[in-house]
């Protein structure tokens, strides 16, 4: 199975994917880190040890970074995830108590004892993954890889015309992480976009796991009246689960690969700059590191894979 430390801020998304995660035979769960973004940090803290006490995995859960880099502190996203992150379902906060390392920290101690065999995946801001970068520059070496949900490569961005949420929450971490040396695979809106999941999906997941797959759809509820507000059907989009399911099955998706940069202007804050295969890189993108960007995905066996691993 992948070890992996996963970085969120659960987010009802994020419920959905470290669910998914916890239930996949093909992964490791090493910890849970946690970020300001969808909510406060003390409450991205909070929920991620009640999801994982819901899912009976007694793993270490860290708080992390709490405001972005550089700029005022966010305005989170209580209007897409409710009050409570979790869609304002009244769900008992487990008191269990967090591993009292930071984020950063434990993302350094726990890469550094398995040297070469931890893939991070963060599904939220990449404050925590900047901070561990400066904790220990040698951190890239010592990594499997990265894979992030967040940005928009080829497409429009969901906060701003140009920007997706949790690379605009910390536009200047983010371009850390994306200029470091480390093997980085980007899943942004270019695919988790086109893949809307309706209620008769969360039906099936609550059909298949009652406990896990049950709070999905209860939470579901309330992301979906925000993402129905701007369209005709009752969908939503489970953008965090996208890079795990990359890595149980590379099949899934297209991948493409281009220098990248994350803007920190004010005015293109967090826009994600990828310059695609086969363009020549400009004098003034030799800064920029080659990633990988998800930019095509198999919706049907996608929705296929989340549906038989919530069954296991
Ligand atoms: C991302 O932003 C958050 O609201 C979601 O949890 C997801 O990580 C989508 O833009
Ligand atoms: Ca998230």
């Amino acid at each position: 199975a992948h070890k992996i430390i996963l970085d969120t801020d659960p987010g009802i998304d994020d419920a959905m994917a470290i669910f998914f995660a916890f239930q996949s035979p093909d992964i490791e769960v090493l910890g849970l880190t946690t970020v300001f973004g969808n909510v406060p940090v003390e409450m991205s803290a909070r929920n991620a040890v009640t999801l994982c006490d819901l899912a009976g995995q007694d793993i270490p859960v860290t708080k992390g970074v709490g405001m972005p880099w550089v700029g005022p502190e966010s305005t989170y996203a209580h209007f897409v995830h409710g009050a409570d992150g979790f869609g304002e379902i009244d769900f008992p906060a487990s008191d269990k108590p967090l591993d009292p390392r930071s984020s950063a920290q434990f993302i350094v101690d726990t890469v550094r004892a398995n040297p070469g065999e931890v893939t991070i995946v963060a599904i939220g801001p990449l404050g925590n993954l900047a901070l561990a970068l400066r904790l220990d520059p040698e951190l890239p070496k010592l990594v499997k890889g990265v894979k992030i949900m967040g940005g928009a490569a080829f497409v429009r961005g969901n906060v701003t015309p140009v920007a997706e949420a949790n690379i605009w929450n910390d536009a200047y971490a983010a371009d850390i992480v994306f200029s470091a040396d480390w093997d980085l695979t980007m899943f942004g809106l270019d695919v988790t976009n086109n893949v809307p999941f309706d209620p008769s999906f969360m039906d099936t997941l609550a059909d298949k796991n009652e406990k896990l797959g049950g709070f999905v759809q209860k939470s579901a509820q309330f992301y979906t009246d925000f993402y129905s507000q701007n369209r005709e059907d009752r969908v939503c989009f489970f953008h965090d689960a996208f890079p795990l399911a990359y890595m149980i099955d590379e099949s899934l998706f297209e991948i493409t690969e281009g220098y990248a940069r994350v803007s920190t202007d004010p005015l293109n804050r967090g826009q994600t700059s990828v310059a695609p295969e086969g363009t020549t890189a400009s004098p003034l993108w030799l800064d920029a590191k080659k990633i990988k960007v998800a930019t095509g995905v198999d919706h049907a066996r996608l929705t296929q894979l989340f549906i038989d691993t919530y069954a296991l």
